[in-house]
């Protein structure tokens, strides 16, 4: 299978030097077959077989460093261990209770030989009956101690017949605005670096995503396309020269592969949670699962400041007005920024001015936490960093102690830079975090990967959840740390504040099928609205803003408008408050990459149902089948849909219309999306 001229030469050069040695593993179904081996240049590679198809070609591993010979050629096969694994594990908040961790695994321990410095490295590979996971493990060795490494040689060779006529979706990476893209639809062949997850649609209609799990104390990996469809990975730079700097023995994140017939197969696959390790936190029964409002839609539309002016949104009479409608609406938590001295001037640039401790003189934390606990209510601390993880680290501990001390059990904190602009301190000079001498990472690089996890870390000890926006791209932590309830990282609704239609009706259909498949996402739906800026109309009808609540997964989903827009429209504002944060199941129930997504959803706590999602551009009419619900119950749906005319065109984006039927699991029911529509639908058992 390999072919060409290296392929030759090596095998000819290295002939009867090296045994003949493959070595097979299967998923539990059979369908995917997983090659690992070395070729006759003793280069490692490995090679994906479905339905007795390629699927991924011979894809080389490896790696370069910067300060010893590359880990490329030359290796042969040590050893082998084979395992299998079925158990079943349960989440304490998600989109299911109840996870099935099924594979079999493969351990491949390759050696160097000959003239090269004898290093080991083990590939482990566990094939499930949803696609791929394997990761390097590096032992402890004296001929290597500290591992540099400059490069990771990682490819995924899409087979060429199988790529033909298939679809990518992407963002680049590397790029300023961090995760914050629309996404690009492209050929596979038309990709050139991007971020993961990258999804692929093929021509057969094999869905493939591209990802990575347990993403510790490394750099996270984009992947840039070689040549037709061979990718390579290809690391988050370091402001140290090695992208990666790691002593003694380690494992590398999860390289991912989701493979399904259908998009379904894709959403609903746990792969890269079951690459994670099993809870680290013990109890964790602190992270309840909520929704929140907050003074924030007020910033981010332009008619209050985070900083100080006669617009300021944070002020105590403000927070108190906020934890009333919570209360009264039962809303957990209201999320107030703009508290804390420092966004003064340009807070973009000025990341070292925050203190995390101190409020403005027109907000008493101390009284607001008061007046929340009295009422119930929980208020969301925010920690914007801009970026400085010099200033914020030096203050975390105080900050975190005082959040704990006043009940505050959720943050949400912000990385506002551009990518490459994390202030970091220079750990390899006597006063590290002198000023003069910052240093500066990227928001997926190894130093910020390794912030993020301390901050989740210190937050636990405290009883606290963190929600980061600018963070790094999640890749399952969550199951390890619960209290990394969610994240942003990717365009959320805040892009439909700053222009006219915003992101536009593509990106949320899009988001579920790429970003999402990474995790919970602080999205913030429920603008009913449906203005920002300037009255830059949305992209978005206003059932839609209830159907993101079915469409984007978060334990913590806020709604987002001004209270007064909330109370403005009580009949959506029924369906925000019923909705859960919780699942004990969901399933993909009609949809396609880039076109719109249903979902069918179970609460934890009940036996109601929801089903929702939104729409793109095309009108289109979906018969809705209920055979997810209960053998023998009829269930009473309450329907927010699409009115008659509704279009996110114009102004009859507001458009909606309610309906109540009786169904059974033998039911369907029949539904027009709008363009830029959605829909959402209550069930609860008569
Ligand atoms: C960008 C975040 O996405 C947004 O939610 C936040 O309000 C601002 N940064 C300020 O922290
Ligand atoms: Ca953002």
């Amino acid at each position: 299978m390999r072919a060409g001229l290296k392929g030759a030469l090596c095998a000819l050069l290295a002939s009867s030097a090296l045994p003949a040695w493959a070595a097979d593993v299967a998923s539990p179904d059979g369908r995917t077959v997983v090659t690992l081996d070395v070729d006759g240049g003793g280069v490692p590679f490995y090679r994906v077989v479905r339905d007795g198809k390629t699927l991924i070609d011979d894809s080389d591993l490896g790696f370069l460093f910067t300060d010893a010979q590359p880990m490329r050629r030359n290796f042969e096969v040590e050893s082998e261990t084979r395992a299998a694994h079925d158990a079943t594990w349960e989440q304490p908040w998600g989109e299911r209770r109840f996870v099935r961790d099924h594979h079999n695994e493969l351990a491949v321990t390759f050696r160097e030989g000959r003239q090269n410095s004898n290093r080991a490295l083990t590939v482990r590979m566990r094939v499930f009956d949803d696609g791929i996971g394997f990761r390097y493990e590096f032992p402890d060795s004296e001929v290597m101690p500290v591992a540099n490494i400059a490069e990771e040689l990682t490819e995924f060779a899409i087979a060429p017949e199988a790529a033909e006529d298939g679809t990518a979706w992407w963002i680049p990476g590397g790029d300023f605005n961090r995760y914050e893209y629309l996404y690009n639809e492209t050929p596979i062949d038309a990709v050139s670096i991007a971020h993961t997850p990258i999804t692929m649609r093929l021509a057969d209609g094999t869905h493939l995503a591209f990802h990575e799990a347990a993403l510790v104390d490394y750099s996270g990996m984009w992947l840039r396309r070689m040549e037709g469809s061979r990718f390579r990975a290809s690391l988050a730079p370091s402001s140290r020269g090695a992208k990666v700097v790691r002593e003694g023995a380690f494992t590398t994140p999860w390289r991912t592969i989701r493979i399904s017939d259908g998009p379904a197969g894709l959403v609903e696959s746990d792969i890269d949670l079951n690459l994670n390790e099993p809870n680290k936190l013990g109890d964790v029964s602190w992270v309840e699962p909520g929704k929140y409002i907050g003074i924030w839609w007020g910033m981010i539309s332009n008619r209050w400041t985070w900083g100080t002016s006669d617009r300021h949104g944070a002020t105590t009479e403000r927070a108190k007005e906020y934890i009333d409608f919570a209360a009264k609406h039962g809303f957990r938590g209201v999320l107030i920024e703009g508290w804390n001295v420092g966004w003064d001037g340009d807070w973009f640039n000025n990341g070292r001015e925050f203190s995390f401790t101190q409020s403005y003189p027109d907000f008493d934390l101390r009284e607001v936490t008061d007046y929340a606990r009295s009422k119930g209510v929980r208020l969301i601390g925010h920690h914007e960093t801009s970026g400085n993880i010099a200033n914020y680290e030096a203050q975390l501990e105080d900050a975190l102690d005082l959040y704990k001390e006043l009940g505050v059990d959720w943050i949400k904190t912000g990385y506002v830079a551009d990518a490459g602009g994390i202030v970091s301190c220079n750990a390899d000079i006597a006063d590290p975090c002198d000023p003069e001498t910052e240093i500066f990472e990227w928001h997926d690089g190894q130093r910020q990967v390794q912030h993020h996890l301390k901050v989740v870390q210190e937050a636990a000890k405290r009883g606290i959840a963190i929600n980061p926006h600018e963070p790094v791209k999640d890749t399952g932590l969550r199951r390890t740390y619960p209290n990394w309830v969610a994240r942003e990282g990717a365009r959320g609704q805040e892009y439909n504040a700053w222009n006219a239609y915003g992101s536009g009706v593509e990106h949320d259909p899009t988001l579920v099928y790429t970003r999402m498949l990474s995790g919970p996402m602080d999205y913030t739906p429920g603008v009913l609205g449906l203005v920002g800026d300037n009255d830059y109309p949305f992209s978005s009808t206003l059932a839609k803003q209830l159907g993101l609540y079915l469409a984007i997964y978060s334990p913590i989903q806020m709604a987002a408008d001004f209270i007064e827009s909330l109370e403005a429209h009580p009949r959506e504002l029924e369906f925000i408050k019923a909705v859960p944060a919780d699942w004990s199941e969901s399933h993909l129930i009609d949809g396609a990459v880039g076109d719109y997504a249903i979902f069918a959803r179970k609460g934890r706590d009940s036996d109601d149902w929801y089903v929702g999602g939104v729409n793109d551009a095309t009108e289109r009419t979906l018969t809705l089948d209920f055979d997810f619900l209960d053998e023998g119950k009829s269930y009473m749906a309450k329907v927010w849909k699409d009115g008659p005319e509704a279009t996110y065109l114009t102004e009859k984006r507001h458009d909606i219309a309610y309906d109540t039927v009786t169904v059974k699991k033998v039911d369907s029911y029949t539904v027009r999306l709008a363009p830029g529509g959605g829909v959402a639908i209550q069930l609860k058992p008569r």
